[in-house]
């Protein structure tokens, strides 16, 4: 079921979506060289409670039976495409790093989420890095240039899809944004590509969205590691991710989580 949040949950949304933009800005400040993922968390953590709100990923399970998820962010470097946990994992010049982050923030007896991510360069980066970074960042703002009343979902996918195509990269299919706001994930699933099964829903003011392209410098195929979250791409090519939590005005949109 598609929710659809009233004018006050998007008040309650609009302060959480700001919180979390203003901790991932923080946590972005401190990537280099040197840096463990595990420090990035820990701040990111604090800084969230300082605001009074939860990591929303800490403890997550997208299943009964699945290992809870282990961190406040996800840490995803270079081949990593998305849910990779902190750890000890030191970055290094060179690498990228995908940082998500959601948060829970709850008020007048009701749970707000937002999420949102981007990637970012440690260090000096290479040509082709960069420009994966830039096409990624690009194919988010044109999905969400789709986001108006009467538009569909399958009009942002289509979008982000032509885009990144024709810079010579491909999407993730395997994975897809959300639905968000009352939940973590919420209907509807947001293909970042035409995807012809897919139940398609029509865009109505009050639905929030998280739209978030994966994008891979090779094949879009992804695989699952043995710790049952980090998800890579098959042939090791880089990958980047970009996110925001977005809300469907009366004539258009308006971005939540606004860096
Ligand atoms: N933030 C992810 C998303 O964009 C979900 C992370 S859930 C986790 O949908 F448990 F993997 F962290
Ligand atoms: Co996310
Ligand atoms: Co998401």
């Amino acid at each position: 079921m598609v929710t659809i949040k009233t004018d006050k949950d998007i008040k309650n949304l609009r302060i959480a979506g700001k919180m979390l933009a203003a901790v991932l800005l923080e946590v972005q400040n401190c990537i280099k060289p040197g840096v463990k993922t595990i420090t990035l968390d820990t701040l990111a953590e604090d800084l969230i409670r300082k605001h009074g709100a939860t990591p929303a990923f800490k403890n997550y399970q997208n299943f009964p039976n699945d290992t809870p998820f282990p961190s406040t962010l996800c840490t995803s470097v270079n081949e990593e495409v998305v849910h990779a946990p902190a750890s000890n994992r030191v970055l290094v010049d060179g690498d990228i790093i995908g940082v998500d982050i959601g948060l829970k923030y709850t008020i007048d007896g009701r749970d707000y989420f937002t999420d949102m991510a981007r990637t970012i360069g440690v260090g000096k980066i290479s040509k082709i890095a960069k420009k994966l970074l830039r096409v990624t960042k690009t194919s988010l703002e044109i999905g969400i240039r789709q986001v108006k009343p009467e538009n569909t979902i399958l009009d942002i996918g289509r979008a982000i899809q032509e885009y990144v195509e024709s810079q010579g990269f491909s999407v993730v299919r395997s994975l897809t944004g959300h639905g968000v706001g009352y939940k973590v994930h919420e209907d509807p699933q947001i293909p970042n590509y035409v995807r012809s099964h897919a139940k398609n829903v029509v865009m109505k003011k009050g639905m929030v969205l998280a739209i978030e392209p994966m994008v891979n410098i090779g094949s879009p195929d992804v695989m699952t590691s043995d710790d049952g979250w980090t998800i890579s791409t098959l042939d090791g090519s880089l990958s980047a991710h970009f996110e925001h939590t977005v809300v469907v005005t009366d004539n258009g949109y308006e971005i939540l989580t606004k860096m």
